[in-house]
């Protein structure tokens, strides 16, 4: 029995030896691979092109928090994505100053700035800003926390998700009202057939005028033919992405260089080597003992 490793080079040598240490064995990459009977999990982002190479399989462990990219499993086969508190963190901390760029008003003071133009726009207080979350699983909740302590007036929506202290939760059936309070619109979903495009035309024209968009869900979250109009027509202020459609974004698109958008290339989160492995090793176990495995997705639903 033994974990395939299928990510970066240098998160294979701490993987091995957290594996190795915990009395379990790795095999680095396919070439490594002398009898695929053995692999009975594959940690990965990008799968091997054949998985019934492996009979023996029985989990596939996504090596970031999103399984959208993840082909079907072969029946039986268990889908993981890593549960951690360093993604958790990582994503917060981006999310925290997406909002804050666009609280204060930063896309147009970088835009001032080029200018050489010295000059004060209106300060909002974070009470008058009102931000709406969309997916309020643990990231989304640990963003609304700290949102509410920073002051903002804090709402999210979720379909299985569930409040936290100080903020609003909104049910899939009350998407008018959420948006409708949204100043900044903060996008935490998972892709899936039902999400794909909800960052479009008519979500946009559901927000307040001006509204602001903050996206660390996925490229195909966002039609960006509407994202644009939305801006050209002042329906959006402004948007801050870490996920676009195509990714990597060509060169030559207008998302870089328009001033109302500030773009990061999908780098919210980078799984931590330690705690990547220690999930893992938490989803081998688990199986071992007939457990629930953590992070288990549920492929239906999506996430
Ligand atoms: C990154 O987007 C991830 O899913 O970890």
């Amino acid at each position: 029995m033994a974990l395939l490793f299928l990510s970066t080079r240098e998160r294979a040598p701490v993987w091995h030896r957290i594996l190795t240490e915990a009395g379990e064995e790795m095999v680095d990459g396919e070439a490594a691979v002398t009898d695929p009977a053995a692999i009975t999990e594959i940690a990965c982002w990008t799968p091997p092109a054949d998985l019934g190479r492996y009979p023996n399989l029985r989990a596939v462990i996504s090596v970031g928090a999103g399984v959208d990219h993840l082909p079907p499993l072969p029946p039986g086969v268990v889908l993981s994505r890593t549960l951690s508190a360093g993604i958790d963190a990582m994503v917060r901390d981006w999310v925290m100053m997406a909002v804050l760029m666009l609280h204060r008003d930063l896309p147009a003071y970088l835009q001032q700035a080029r200018q050489g133009l010295w000059k004060a726009r209106p300060v909002r207080e974070a009470a008058s800003r009102r931000i709406g979350i969309l997916g309020m699983g643990r990231i989304g909740r640990l963003v609304a926390d700290s949102l509410t302590t920073l002051g903002f007036d804090v709402a999210g929506q979720s379909r299985s998700g569930a409040g936290g202290p100080g903020s609003t939760l909104f049910r899939a059936s009350e998407t008018e009202a959420f948006l409708a309070r949204s100043d900044l619109l903060v996008c935490l979903l998972p892709l899936t057939e039902e999400t794909r495009g909800i960052l479009g035309a008519r979500t946009f024209a559901m927000l307040p005028r001006g509204a602001g968009l903050i996206h660390a869900g996925r490229g195909g979250h966002l039609r960006m033919t509407d994202l644009r109009e939305a801006l050209d027509g002042g329906q959006l202020s402004g948007a801050v992405l870490d996920v676009t459609d195509p990714e990597p974004l060509p060169a030559d698109h207008w998302l870089w260089s328009d001033p109302r958008v500030i773009v990061t290339p999908h780098v919210a989160a980078q799984t931590n080597p330690v705690e990547g492995a220690q999930h893992a090793l938490a989803v081998i176990r688990a199986l071992r003992a007939g457990h629930a495995v953590p992070g288990r997705v549920d492929r239906e639903r999506g996430y």
